[in-house]
């Protein structure tokens, strides 16, 4: 038997850094956006060997890349903590993929636990019908696999605080999304390493109450639809994520020339326009925008601009 789910990725605008024990519980609450146009599907099916394998996903027009060994036992291993939480039973070939370039240094781990969270419930309904789970139920386990997961699970807007994640209702609910991949080389220092280093920096100690009163900012920026206070709120969370990464102990970054060039271009439009995309940066080189619909034409005439440089992924 085969059972089918995916999962879309999404974009933090205040950012979950820092871990507090184990099972990926963050030190602060954060706010993400989803993109649904980028999405790991996830594909299980029931197979007669002992161990359960992972095999790339063939997808209409899509490569099949290989997920890298570290990649493929973290997958699995997610998938046997699902397996003991929801009660499945037997030995099952796990295949996902992207819709989007493997090889761009997007993050796809919060699309890809998610999804495979999901699958691994469509097993769990068919094996034991009474099963019944709520959507937060179901984001704290994909939390344990990957923290920024648990926001996949909703859409558009996504809160993870001390309750768990769930949706929350905000204007701006079908926003432009264009990522620029700066580069596509794995990164040195992987995210669940960097909420590691940075309890090494001073900065770190104060970062839960930073994030929160900026959550609250936001809510209320986002709530009152003033779009540049939250272009402000956002831009210094990132920030105040990378800032935590450079003073640790020893310093690591993702900053490159080239995202501080894109950096530049779009806040351009800020100065000379007083209005502008909300730009943020994960823990990697990539700089994301977004824009509000009726922003098409400026986000057209960035997307060119940028363009000539970068590779740009967009919803456009
Ligand atoms: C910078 O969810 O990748 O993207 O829980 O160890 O899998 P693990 O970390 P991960 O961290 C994502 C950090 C971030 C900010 C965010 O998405 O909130």
């Amino acid at each position: 038997m085969t059972w089918q789910a995916s999962a879309p990725s999404n974009i933090a605008l205040i950012k979950y850094m820092g871990k507090i024990g184990t099972g990926n519980v963050s030190s602060n609450a954060s706010l993400s956006y989803t993109l649904n146009h980028l999405k790991t599907f996830v594909e299980i099916q029931t197979h007669n060997s002992v161990q359960d394998i992972w095999e790339p996903l063939a997808l209409a027009g899509q490569p099949t890349p290989p997920i890298s060994q570290k990649g493929q036992e973290r997958f699995l291993k997610h998938f046997s903590l699902l397996k003991e939480k929801l009660n499945l039973k037997g030995s099952f070939t796990v295949r996902s993929n992207n819709n989007f370039p493997s090889d761009c240094g997007l993050a796809s781990s919060a699309s890809s636990f998610a999804a495979l969270t999901l699958t691994a419930y469509q097993v769990a309904k068919e094996q034991n019908p009474q099963i019944d789970l709520t959507l937060t139920a179901l984001a704290d386990l994909s939390r344990q696999g990957s923290g920024s997961s648990c926001r996949s699970l909703f859409s558009p807007w996504s809160i993870w605080d001390v309750r768990g994640a769930r949706d929350v209702d905000l204007p701006y609910k079908d926003l432009i999304h264009q990522v620029v991949v700066i580069s596509d080389q794995i990164k040195a220092v992987s995210s669940s390493e960097a909420h590691k280093k940075i309890s090494t920096s001073l900065l770190a100690s104060e970062r839960t109450g930073r994030a929160e009163r900026r959550l609250q900012d936001l809510l209320l920026a986002i709530k009152n639809e003033d779009w540049k206070k939250s272009y402000e709120l956002i831009w210094a969370d990132f920030w105040d994520m990378h800032a935590l990464f450079e003073t640790s102990a020893p310093p690591f970054g993702y900053m490159s020339a080239g995202s501080l060039k894109v950096l530049r271009i779009a806040q351009q439009t800020w100065e000379s326009e007083n209005d502008g995309p909300w730009i943020t940066m994960d823990a990697g080189p990539n700089v994301h925008l977004l824009y509000r619909r009726d922003q098409r034409d400026l986000a057209q005439r960035l997307q060119t601009e940028i363009s000539s440089h970068f590779r740009v992924l967009t919803n456009l």
